[in-house]
C-alpha cells in the first residue's frame, strides 16, 4: 500500500528512483512522484496515473534532470482522490516527504497549522506531516529534532522518507507499523518499502524497526533508536534474486506465479520437515501446548483468510481441534471469546497487513500463544508473533495472490498433521506418507494441470462474456469456491459469488436464470453425489454448468456443459490441482477481457492501512 524509494549516492538518482518505483508499483499505482535536489533546491515532479506517466513528465518537462539524491513514491489513495496535487512527495521550501500509512490525527494537526498561517494545497493526511515537520524545523533549525518532535505529535502508521532543502545529499527515514528497509550498495544508500526495489543494486539490507531513525548519506547509513541514541545494526544478505522479481518470459507475473507453485510447495514442505515431520514446529509450539489446546483462532484477510478456511478443514479433520476462522478486521472489534490455552494463527503473505497485525496484537494482549504463517522474512507479523512458520513462495508480485495461497494451505495441512500427531491421532508413518504426497506427487500433478491448460482457456472465453457467476462446493470445496470467486472478480471485474452448494436453494437460487454460469468444484469424493444434486437443481433452472472435478469422480453425462477434470491426489490433496485450475480460469478470463491482470483496478498488494 504505497511504495517508497530513496537514493543518495554517486549515480544519477532520477532513473534509479523511477526504476525502483516500477518494482514497487504493485503496492499502489494510482499516482506517483519523485523529489530530487537540483541547483540547490528540491525539485518535485509528480502526476496522476502509472509510473510511466510521471516518467514522461520528467523527460518532457525536465529533460536532463540530474541529481545524486532523491525520493520517490507510488500511491494507493486513501485521503483524497488520485491527482497530481494529492500525489507524493509533498514538498515545501524546507521539506520534502513521502509517506506510506495513515496519519489518524491529521485533521487536528492541519487545523493547528492553518491557525499558524500554513495553507494546505492537497486533501491528503500526508501533507499535515510535511507541514508539521516544516514548522518544527523553522523553530528548531535542527533536522532530527524537527522529525522527532513531529513523531511525538503524529498518531497512526507511517513509513516516512524525508529530505530537507538545506541538507542536500541526506535522506532521513522513520517508521511505525509500515514497512521500510535501508540498503547499501557500492555506489550509494537506499530506503525502500520492499527489497525488490533495490535488488538491482545490492543485496545488503537493513530491516528497520518501529521507532528507529535512519540517516542516509552517499557513503553511509546510521541508525538511532526512539530515544535518539546511536545503535549499530548488522545488514542481512537477502536470498532473493532479480530473476524472482522479473517476469522471466511470462506475459504476466500472475501467470509466472501460478507456474511457480510446484517448486514453491516443494520448498515450503522441505523447509518444514527437516528430518522428520514431528520435528516441524514453530518455536514454542510444544507438545504440551498442543495437547492442552481446545480451540484455534485463525485471523487473516482476503485470500489468506481463504487459506485459513482450508486449514480449518484439515485441522478439524486431522487433529480434531475446533477452529474459528475470522476476518482479521472483524476479530479485533468483536470481543472474541478466547481461552488462555487457545492457539492463535495469523496468516499473511506480506506479513504487513494492518488488520492481521492488529488481530495478532490483540491475541497476544489476551495472553494467547501466537503463530504467524508468513511469506516475507522479517515482516512485522513475523517479528511480533511468538512463533513464525515461513512459507517459501518467494516474492509474490502480482496483486492477485496465487502461489502464496497454495503454500499457506500446504503449511496449514502440515500443521494439522503435527497437531494430530501430538494428540495421538496420527502415526509417523501416515504423516511421512502425506509429506511424500506433498513433495513428490502434488508438484507433478500440478504440472499436469499447467501443461494441459488449453481446455481451461477455451472455457474462459465463454465465461468472459458474462457479468454474474456463481461458484459452489461443499466442505473444503466451498472454501475453494470462495477463493475461486475472489480470484475471478478481482482481476476480471466479473461479479461472482461463492456458495456452499447446499445453501443456494435457501434464497440465492432465485438469481439463477437461463444461461447463468455456475462453476461447481468437486474434490471432496464423499460428497460428490450431494453436490451433483445441487448442480442439477441449478441446471433445471437454466444454469450453464462448468465443473472442476477430481478425475476419479464420474459425473453423469447430462449434468454440465463443461468439465475440467483435475488429477487426483490422495488424502484430500486434490484441492491443490483444483486450485491451479480455477486460478488459470480466472487468469485466462481476465486476459480475454483485456484487463490489467497484475495491477487490477483499485487494489494494491500490501494493505498496510485499516
Ligand atoms: C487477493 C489478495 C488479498 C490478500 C489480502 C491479505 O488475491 O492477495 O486478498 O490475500 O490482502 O494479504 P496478506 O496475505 O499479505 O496479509
Amino acid at each position: 500500500m504505497c511504495g517508497i524509494i530513496g537514493y543518495t549516492g554517486r549515480k544519477n538518482a532520477v532513473p534509479i528512483l523511477l526504476d525502483g518505483l516500477k518494482a514497487l508499483e504493485y503496492r499502489g499505482y494510482d499516482s506517483s512522484g519523485i523529489s530530487v535536489f537540483q541547483d540547490g533546491r528540491i525539485t518535485t515532479v509528480k502526476s496522476k496515473g502509472r509510473i510511466e506517466e510521471n516518467e514522461k513528465k520528467v523527460n518532457n518537462e525536465y529533460p536532463g534532470l540530474y541529481s545524486t539524491c532523491g525520493t520517490g513514491h507510488t500511491r494507493w489513495a486513501t485521503h483524497g482522490e488520485p491527482s497530481d496535487i494529492n500525489s507524493h512527495p509533498h514538498t515545501t521550501e524546507n521539506v520534502s516527504l513521502v509517506h506510506n500509512g495513515i496519519i489518524e490525527n491529521y485533521a487536528e494537526i492541519r487545523s493547528e497549522l492553518c491557525n499558524k498561517g500554513y495553507t494546505f494545497i492537497s486533501e491528503t493526511d500526508t501533507e499535515a506531516a510535511c507541514l508539521l515537520i516544516d514548522s518544527l524545523y523553522r523553530e528548531s533549525h535542527d533536522h532530527l529534532t524537527a522529525i522527532k518532535t513531529a513523531l511525538r505529535r503524529i498518531k497512526g502508521s507511517y513509513a516516512f522518507g524525508i529530505m530537507f532543502g538545506d541538507n542536500p545529499g541526506k535522506i532521513y527515514a522513520v517508521k511505525k507499523d509500515s514497512p521500510l528497509i535501508c540498503a547499501v550498495s557500492e555506489h550509494g544508500a537506499f530506503i525502500a518499502s520492499d527489497i525488490t526495489a533495490v535488488l538491482k543494486h545490492t543485496r545488503e539490507i537493513y530491516i528497520m524497526n518501529d521507532g528507529e531513525t535512519a540517516e542516509l548519506s552517499a557513503d553511509s547509513v546510521t541508525f538511532c533508536d526512539a530515544e535518539g541514541k546511536h545503535i549499530s545494526k548488522s545488514p542481512e544478505i537477502t536470498e532473493l534474486s532479480m530473476e524472482q522479481a522479473e517476469k522471466s518470459g511470462f506475459a504476466h507475473f500472475m501467470l509466472k506465479e501460478i507456474h511457480e507453485q510446484p517448486q514453491a510447495i516443494k520448498r515450503t514442505v522441505a523447509s518444514l520437515i527437516l528430518n522428520d515431520i514431528t520435528s516441524y514446529t514453530a518455536p514454542g509450539l510444544t507438545a504440551d501446548r498442543i495437547k492442552n489446546c481446545r480451540h484455534i483462532h485463525i485471523a487473516a484477510c482476503g485470500t489468506a483468510m481463504h487459506a485459513g478456511l482450508v486449514g480449518k478443514y484439515f485441522i478439524e479433520k486431522n487433529a480434531r481441534i475446533g477452529v474459528n476462522v475470522e476476518i482479521a478486521s472483524e476479530f479485533r472489534y468483536k470481543n472474541p471469546v478466547i481461552d488462555k490455552d487457545d492457539i492463535f494463527i495469523a496468516i499473511s503473505q506480506s506479513g504487513e497487513t494492518a488488520d492481521t497485525l492488529a488481530a495478532l496484537r490483540l491475541a497476544k494482549e489476551s495472553g494467547l500463544f501466537t503463530i504467524a504463517v508468513v511469506n516475507v522474512k522479517g515482516s512485522a507479523i513475523a517479528r511480533e508473533a511468538d512463533g513464525v512458520i515461513y512459507t517459501q513462495a518467494g516474492p509474490e508480485i502480482a496483486v492477485a495472490s496465487t502461489k502464496a495461497y497454495t503454500v499457506q494451505c500446504c503449511t496449514l495441512f502440515m500443521l494439522s498433521l503435527l497437531l494430530g500427531y501430538h494428540r495421538g491421532l496420527m502415526t509417523k508413518d501416515v504423516i511421512n506418507e502425506r509429506c511424500r504426497l506433498l513433495t513428490d506427487t502434488a508438484p507433478q500433478k500440478i504440472n499436469d494441470v499447467l501443461k494441459d491448460s488449453d481446455k481451461i482457456l477455451s472455457i474462459s472465453k465463454k465465461i468472459a462474456e458474462h457479468e454474474n457467476i456463481f461458484f459452489i462446493g461443499r466442505c473444503i470445496d466451498s472454501s475453494l469456491a470462495c477463493e475461486a470467486s475472489l480470484k475471478l472478480k478481482e482481476i476480471s471485474y466479473i461479479h461472482s459469488e461463492a456458495y456452499m452448494a447446499g445453501e443456494l436453494k435457501h434464497g440465492t437460487i432465485s438469481l439463477i436464470k437461463e444461461g447463468t454460469p455456475v462453476i461447481a468444484i468437486i474434490t471432496e469424493n464423499t460428497l460428490s453425489e450431494k453436490t451433483i444434486s445441487n448442480i442439477k437443481e441449478t441446471a433445471s433452472r437454466g444454469a450453464d454448468i462448468t465443473v472442476i472435478c477430481d478425475e476419479r469422480i464420474i459425473l453423469p453425462k447430462d449434468v454440465c456443459s463443461n468439465i475440467i477434470y483435475v488429477p487426483h491426489i490422495d488424502s484430500g490433496l486434490t484441492f491443490l490441482t483444483a486450485t491451479v485450475a480455477f486460478q488459470l480460469l480466472a487468469y485466462h478470463t481476465a486476459n480475454e477481457r483485456g484487463c490489467d491482470i497484475d495491477k487490477p483496478r483499485n487494489l494494491a498488494k500490501s494493505v498496510t492501512v485499516e
